[in-house]
């Protein structure tokens, strides 16, 4: 009788665990974003996440690959604006402040750069002629507990 209680207990106590303490693992869902044939080299396109988030997607190669795309965050890390791809000159770029970033993200030049700030990148997969982004759970659960 005593173990049955023993493990009663034990079991109460792992269940207001996982309660109490949940598992913070980030989840990437892959969302489906586009046909390949839909967006030419060059060429951007504007993605809003389940979350709100807003991602410029740009196509940088004509190859039916991943690494022909790139996806970054849309939001300015100065102060908030739009950011945009510009293909001439291989960057995003921010037109309130002068800020611009290179393919990886990385502010390269204006405030953005001097703050070492850069745009959050997206995962990106191909697969059957299809684009797809990698959306973390994550932010959703953080917007909700602050
Ligand atoms: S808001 Fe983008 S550079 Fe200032």
């Amino acid at each position: 009788m005593a173990t049955g209680i023993v493990a009663g207990y034990g079991t109460l106590a792992s269940i207001a665990a996982r309660f109490l303490y949940p598992s913070r693992k980030t989840e990437e869902n892959w969302q489906f974003l586009a046909t390949l044939d839909s967006i030419r080299a060059g060429q951007s396109m504007i993605y809003q996440t389940p979350g709100g988030a807003k991602v410029v997607v740009a196509r940088r190669q004509a190859a039916d690959l991943a690494e022909s795309f790139v996806a970054l965050s849309s939001v300015c890390p100065h102060l908030g604006c739009a950011v945009h791809w510009e293909s001439q000159n291989n960057r995003f770029f921010c037109p309130c402040h002068n800020g611009a970033f290179d393919p990886s993200g990385t502010a390269t030049e204006g405030p953005p750069a001097s703050a070492n700030q850069s745009l959050e990148r997206f995962p990106l997969k191909v697969q059957d002629g299809l684009l797809y982004i990698a959306i973390s759970s994550e932010p959703l659960t953080r917007r909700a507990e602050s």
